[in-house]
């Protein structure tokens, strides 16, 4: 049997496939006699076998994947290493992959521009003040045109230029100004790597979801022998390819789905100048929001006013109060998820004075001896009047705020809510608000896992496959 006949076999047979394709079977049996897809149904295939969880990569030689198109830039820093940098751009080359070069000061005292623009067949940048460059904005074109960015081999110094936001030469101001995945394979002597302040700007950028191929251990060119070594051109060829078809995978995991998230405060007015909100600074939604979008979800986010800037989504409806937040939230339905992680003001309050004069709210309240009295008004619980209307998307996601006995209010407002998926935190000491950082624990009606303290976008990855995993359950239940 060949390649493709086992692959075709695995996703459910000719029939199954062509009927999921909406192709004749006859055009799936002439691929299985020519062991090949056409590439018009790569990206089909690719969709097909991430929802059933097939796992492809020993069917696609990565050539046949490099049809799908993708741009990527290496950034070539100094060092020893820098000429092994040579030899992933000649491998790259051989694949369909649109490849840029930029080459830092030191590089050229290791390689030279002339070099690498022969061997890449296009001219490599060097000068962040190029006059000639710069007419057309180059480094901000250099930083978004990419769907990668790979920094190879990675120095000390540029990592910790990046953690710190130093923007002083074209390298350092491409990455700043990048949307770009961006994945680092440093190379240095084993006392640098180890070296404190290196590995904090390793940790920081970490947990800001750059990638790393990790250093090589063994003998070193400085005649030192440990960790910091660059891993051979091809193991990181290889790993750049594995990137791209996750990537490319990924970002078709949620297509035609469409996700409504509640993100960041509600605002009560209490007169025209007063009011009353809470913390929440809409981070973890705007991730979460973000990490939908890039695989390919249609993302609508209803946001209470938040100070932080907007994610790339599909649409962002900002929104003041509770009621303005379901309102908008209902006319977004039907849609396939809602994830509620506002921190929704749970009552209106109206100002009373002790004799139950009339306030005129429109007018700002006057201070005077009197006491001031408020009653509450119940705003509506926007995940749970959903989760229990016929409205219900398919999969529907909260998050509790708790400052004590964290799982077990989370499991139960899991229950009274009708929700499939709690995501408890605890916010006491003003641990989550505002911060970058969220140490979450996911709550099911029979179970729960408990993930470290990580970053917000790490736990919006990690929401994302979860949110996956439920869909898929979805569909087999149904
Ligand atoms: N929620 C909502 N509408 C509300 C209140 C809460 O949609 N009026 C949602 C939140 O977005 C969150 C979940 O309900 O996903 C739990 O919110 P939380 O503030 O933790 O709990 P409450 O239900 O408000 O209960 P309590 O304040 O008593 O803990």
């Amino acid at each position: 049997m060949n390649n493709i006949s086992k692959l075709i076999s695995l996703l459910g047979g000719t029939g199954a496939v062509a009927e999921k394709l909406k192709i004749r079977p006859s055009a799936i049996s002439n691929w299985k006699k020519l062991d090949k897809i056409p590439s018009t149904k790569l990206e089909a295939i690719l969709e097909l076998s991430s929802y059933l969880d097939v796992n492809i990569e020993n069917f696609f030689p990565s050539k046949k994947l490099n049809n799908l198109k993708f741009k990527m830039l290496l950034i070539i820093c100094g060092g020893i290493a820098s000429y092994k940098s040579l030899e992933i751009i000649r491998l790259i080359k051989k694949t369909d992959i649109e490849l840029d070069v930029v080459m830092t000061k030191s590089a050229q005292k290791f390689i030279t521009p002339l070099l690498v623009t022969s061997l890449n067949e296009k001219k490599c940048y060097i000068d962040l003040f190029s006059v000639e460059d710069e007419t057309k904005m180059n480094h901000i074109k250099l930083a978004r045109n990419p769907d990668l960015i790979l920094v190879a081999p990675a120095t000390a110094n540029i990592m910790a230029k990046f953690a710190n936001g130093l923007a002083d030469d074209l390298a350092s101001t491409i990455l700043l100004a990048s949307f770009s995945k961006i994945i680092f394979a440093p190379s240095m002597n084993p006392i640098m790597w180890n070296n404190l302040a290196t590995q904090e700007n390793y940790k920081t950028l970490l947990d800001r979801g750059i990638k790393f191929i990790e250093p090589d251990t063994g003998d070193m060119a400085c005649g030192e022998n440990g960790i910091g070594r660059f891993p051979e051109p091809k193991t990181i060829y290889e790993f750049i390819l594995s990137y791209i078809k996750e990537s490319q995978m990924l970002s078709s995991q949620f297509k035609n789905i469409s996700i409504v998230i509640t993100a960041g405060p509600t605002v009560e007015a209490i007169d025209p100048v007063r009011f009353i909100s809470n913390n929440s600074s809409g981070k973890q939604g705007f991730e979460i929001a973000s990490e939908l979008t890039k695989r390919g979800a249609k993302v609508t986010v209803i946001s209470g006013p938040v100070n932080i800037p907007f994610p790339n989504c599909e649409n962002v409806i900002e929104v003041k109060t509770a009621q303005e937040m379901f309102n908008n939230v209902t006319q977004q339905l039907p849609a396939d998820v809602l994830i509620c992680c506002a921190a929704v003001a749970d009552w209106k309050l109206i100002p009373k004075t002790s004799t139950n004069n009339i306030i005129d709210l429109n007018n700002k309240i006057k201070k005077t001896n009197k006491n001031l009295f408020f009653e509450t008004i119940k705003n509506p619980d926007i995940l749970e009047t959903i989760a229990k209307s016929n409205l219900r998307p398919k999969i529907v996601i909260g998050f509790s705020a708790e400052t004590d006995n964290i799982k077990k209010n989370a499991h139960s407002k899991l229950i009274s809510k009708n929700v499939d998926l709690m995501i408890a935190n605890d916010v006491s000491n003003n641990k989550v608000f505002g911060e970058d950082y969220n140490e979450v624990c996911f709550i099911y009606k029979d179970n729960y896992e408990q993930l470290e303290k990580q970053s917000k976008k790490s736990v919006a990855y990690h929401l994302a496959n979860k949110i996956n995993d439920l869909l898929v359950n979805f569909k087999k239940e149904a």
